[in-house]
């Protein structure tokens, strides 16, 4: 069995997706047709050839732009589906994805036709794929945090059908503790709590997401190894970090996957998961990202057994769920021969 195949069958959960991030430029054509959008592009290939980032920034100004093709339930309802088919074809068995609702409200697309859309989709793969899931909703940080409650606010008939609170966008600039207050509201409402940090940002955002937010994973998390101390505590609370390999190419986080710091990561005993961000996008998805940095860093087929399962152990399944997720992969590595 080859790196490919391995990597396939292996199962696999992934924690950090967003949503409009998985949006094909196909698909983005076909949208704008449906809903008579104009796009900024001839063709596909114009779109694809736009897809050239120096930071977080460049892709953050695209990625809005593209999203703005998404209108209607039935919009969201294909942009999940097609995600799924995905991920189902790369070995995947569950994935929590994020969502930005206020990208979408600014457009005057109603919180609802947006959730609803992706409900949708995700009782969908679960019926015919087997593919479980979890929604996250992800809070603009360039916005302010009034604007954060007001969306928590208008999620409110839905929370029992979404997992947790999550933070993306520009990251420098806008520290976590920005947001302490609606992460506490999200808390109390018994969500889960997660934040992108430490992508450009600082060590010291990594620290405000864990203390000010309480965060029960990090997205990214790259630059937490800049600091001794924050890797130590990462360690000893087994937080999960979910790293996405070609997005960190892609947005010049890393200037070569040989540079790239997930050998360092399994090394220092960190729970690195592997992740695709944003696939349509960064060009690839979640086997991608696996097989990217396997072949880049030399992984082992231990290592990439280690990051399976720890996409598992970070995941907001319930723990029976995770103990019998965490048997398939054994079931599966008993009964795989491997020749990396
Ligand atoms: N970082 C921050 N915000 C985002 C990202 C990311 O990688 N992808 C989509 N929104
Ligand atoms: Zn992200």
């Amino acid at each position: 069995m080859d790196l490919d195949a391995f990597v396939t069958g292996l199962p696999k959960a992934e924690l950090h997706l967003h949503i409009e991030g998985s949006l094909e430029p196909e698909l983005m054509f076909a949208l704008a047709r449906r809903n008579k959008v104009a796009l900024p592009y001839a063709s596909v290939e114009d779109i694809r050839a736009a897809y050239r980032f120096s930071n977080l920034q460049d892709f953050l100004d695209i990625y809005y732009a593209g999203a703005g093709v998404l209108r209607t339930e039935e919009d969201f309802h294909d942009l999940g589906a097609a995600y799924f088919r995905r991920l189902a074809a790369d070995g995947g068995r569950h994935a929590e994805i994020f969502f930005d609702p206020q990208t979408h409200a600014d457009r005057g697309v109603p919180f609802p036709t947006v959730a609803d859309g992706l409900l949708a989709a995700m009782a969908a793969a679960e019926r015919e794929l087997g593919v479980t899931s979890r929604l996250i909703l992800c809070f603009l940080r360039h916005l302010s945090e009034d604007e954060a409650f007001r969306t928590l606010a208008e999620a409110e008939p839905y929370l029992d059908r979404i997992a947790g609170v999550g933070l993306d966008s520009s990251e420098v600039g806008h520290p976590p503790g920005k947001f302490a207050r609606v992460f506490q509201a999200a808390g109390e409402r018994g969500l889960k709590r997660v934040a992108h940090a430490g992508e450009e940002g600082p060590p010291a955002y990594v620290w405000e997401a864990l203390d000010g937010l309480r965060v029960d994973r990090i997205d990214h998390g790259n630059r937490a190894l800049e600091d001794e101390a924050l890797v130590a505590r990462l360690v000893r609370d087994q937080i999960t970090l979910t790293v996405c390999p070609l997005s960190n190419l892609k947005l010049c986080v890393v200037e070569d996957m040989a540079a790239h710091p997930m050998r360092r990561m399994l090394d220092l005993g960190l729970r690195a998961t592997v992740n695709s961000d944003d696939p349509a996008y960064f060009g690839g998805y979640v086997k991608d990202n696996y097989l990217a940095v396997a072949s880049a860093l030399e992984l082992t087929a231990d290592d990439l057994v280690t990051l399976a399962r720890n996409s598992f152990k970070g995941s907001f399944l319930p723990p029976a769920e995770i103990d019998r997720r965490l048997a398939e992969i054994d079931r599966y590595v008993a009964g795989a021969v491997v020749t990396l």
